[in-house]
């Protein structure tokens, strides 16, 4: 490099260091997760001069969903929970959102909703269901006896809104269940409501709504009842028969048990 270049090249280097800048980034985003180690080598400076650049954190170093589960397990209440969600920066959901959508409704209800992700009605409240699918499903709740006022708790799989309302990731999925496993050990609920494909396969591993719901299973040690998602309902409105099924279904349990 020409010294004129390598002068205007480390001025403008410390000028973004000026600015706050502490990371190199490339032109292309990388895939960490692709990277082999001995690609993200820390690499010394050839000759005096030259700026060292900083070694890329090597993934095989740091596993997120290990710092979830950590996480998750210190807290001992609902409370510690959220504020230890809050503190989670290893998933780039976060960064997109405005705020962490948690939970809603009565901690300690024997119903538990778990939802998939906030949309931008959420996001923007930091509240679970609260835009066009959570009013379904509050009709949907007050037409057998049930309320979030009373005695329903909400949550979804993932706490941040996803860009664009595009489907969780599957290792988003991953990194964010130790967290929704802690929440369902901590609110205690006798039966969960699993809305939708992606729930499912957060809690029972399984995708196909269609075959799955209605049918009675385990999830996290409870009772689990698969159900359409009130989002799917709207799209789809033949299918508020087979909703309407497992409302009274969930209804019988809950008076029978
Ligand atoms: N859909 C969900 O799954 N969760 C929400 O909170 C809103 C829409």
């Amino acid at each position: 490099m020409e010294s004129a270049e390598y002068h205007s090249a480390l001025a403008a280097l410390a000028w973004q260091i000026e600015l706050g800048a502490d990371e190199c980034i490339a032109d292309t985003p990388v895939d960490r997760y692709a990277v082999p180690a001995a690609v993200a080598k820390p690499v010394a400076p050839d000759s005096p001069g030259k700026v060292a650049v900083a070694p890329m954190p090597v993934q095989d170093r740091f596993d997120p969903v290990a710092v979830a589960q950590e996480a998750a397990d210190a807290a001992q209440t609902l409370d510690e929970l959220r504020t230890a969600l809050g503190a989670f920066q290893h998933c780039e959901l976060k960064r997109g959102a405005r705020n962490l959508v948690f939970s809603d409704g009565v901690a300690g209800a024997r119903v538990m909703i778990v939802g998939e992700a906030p949309g931008r009605d959420e996001d923007m409240q930091g509240k679970p269901f609260v835009g066009r699918a959570g009013q379904l499903l509050d009709k949907m709740l007050a037409a057998i006896g049930l309320s979030r006022g009373e005695n329903v708790y909400i949550t979804n799989v993932l706490p941040w809104r996803p860009p664009q309302n595009r489907d969780p990731k599957p290792e988003e999925i991953a990194m964010m269940q130790p967290f929704l496993n802690r929440h369902i050990a901590l609110a205690a609920p006798d039966v969960l409501m699993v809305m939708g494909n992606h729930s499912c396969q957060a809690l029972l591993g399984k995708r196909g709504i269609t075959r799955l719901r209605g049918d009675w299973t385990q999830a996290q040690g409870r009772q689990a009842l698969p159900m359409f998602h009130p989002a799917y309902l709207l799209r789809n409105p033949a299918a508020k028969r087979e909703a309407w099924a497992d409302l009274l279904s969930l209804q019988a349990r809950l008076r029978d048990g």
